[in-house]
């Protein structure tokens, strides 16, 4: 029996890093699964985990790929309980020197992305009783740090995002809920980030970095019936960085 036994779930930059081990964690849980992200990397993942995957090319800053995600698991399961939007992009930059065309980028995938996945997710999940979206924002969302001006304000808009998706569909038994990761060892941004400041992954409280899985955890039970009274909720998951000054 796993917290998920019968779920239906989308996920999204299932790929690699948090998206790729939230697949095996749901999929060792009993969730039905419908894996994307836009590498090709999503077939790998599905032949990792086994049995039976819907596997889908997904970019997720285009609306219509991400609506046709969305039914492939209507259409397969004939509901979805489970939206994970965890495909995002790390640049970096600052007020002066970030371009015009990073910043699109930046808003395309971080925050359009979500907001598509959630949309459609959302509009799904009217139809069968409810569901639970996870939505992965940064703790430079909650925390501005030098370089992220880009990067943090869309994250800070997924928080906002996700409370006000709490708000709009609560009534709806649509529950909504934020990640924010400090550091967390991945292939893709984790291991870009740790090159730049190796010291990062050790300045919080339990002086190291956390693993995908830590992440893939928490989404099991914030999109299980084990979190039903958890709404709206933005959850650091930095050891307990954001606790401290310094
Ligand atoms: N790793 C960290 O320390 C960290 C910290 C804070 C926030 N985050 C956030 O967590 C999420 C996962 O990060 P990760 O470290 O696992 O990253 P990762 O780079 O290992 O994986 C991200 C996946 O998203 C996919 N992706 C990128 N653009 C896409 C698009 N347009 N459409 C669909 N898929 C796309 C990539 O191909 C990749 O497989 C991201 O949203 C990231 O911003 C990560």
């Amino acid at each position: 029996m796993g917290i998920l036994d019968g779920k239906v779930a989308v996920i999204t930059g299932a790929g690699s890093g948090m998206g790729k081990a939230a697949a095996r964690i749901f999929a060792q849980e009993g969730a039905r699964l419908v894996i994307s992200d836009v590498s090709g990397a999503e077939e790998q993942t599905a032949k990792e985990i086994g049995g039976n995957v819907v596997v889908r090319h997904c970019d997720v800053s285009d609306e219509s790929q991400v609506e046709a995600l969305v039914a492939a698991a209507v259409s397969t399961y004939g509901r979805i309980d489970a939206m994970l939007n965890v495909a995002g992009i790390g640049v970096g930059g600052m007020l002066l020197t970030l371009e015009q065309a990073d910043l699109d980028r930046i808003y395309n995938v971080n925050f359009k992305g979500v907001f598509f996945g959630s949309k459609h997710a959302a509009r799904a999940m009217k139809d069968t009783g409810g569901g639970t979206i996870t939505n992965w924002a940064s703790l430079a969302g909650i925390i501005p740090a030098p370089g992220t001006i880009g990067y943090g304000t869309m994250k800070a808009g997924v928080i906002h995002l996700t409370k006000a998706i709490a708000v709009e569909h609560g009534p709806s038994n649509i529950r909504a809920n934020a990640i924010c990761p400090g550091v967390i060892t991945t292939e893709g941004m984790g291991a870009a980030s740790a090159a730049k400041t190796p010291d990062k992954a050790s300045r919080n409280p339990l002086g190291r970095a956390g693993t995908p899985e830590d992440a893939a955890d928490l989404a099991a039970f914030l999109s299980s019936d084990k979190a039903t009274y958890l709404n709206g909720v933005i959850i650091p998951l930095d050891g307990g960085w954001s606790c401290k000054l310094a």
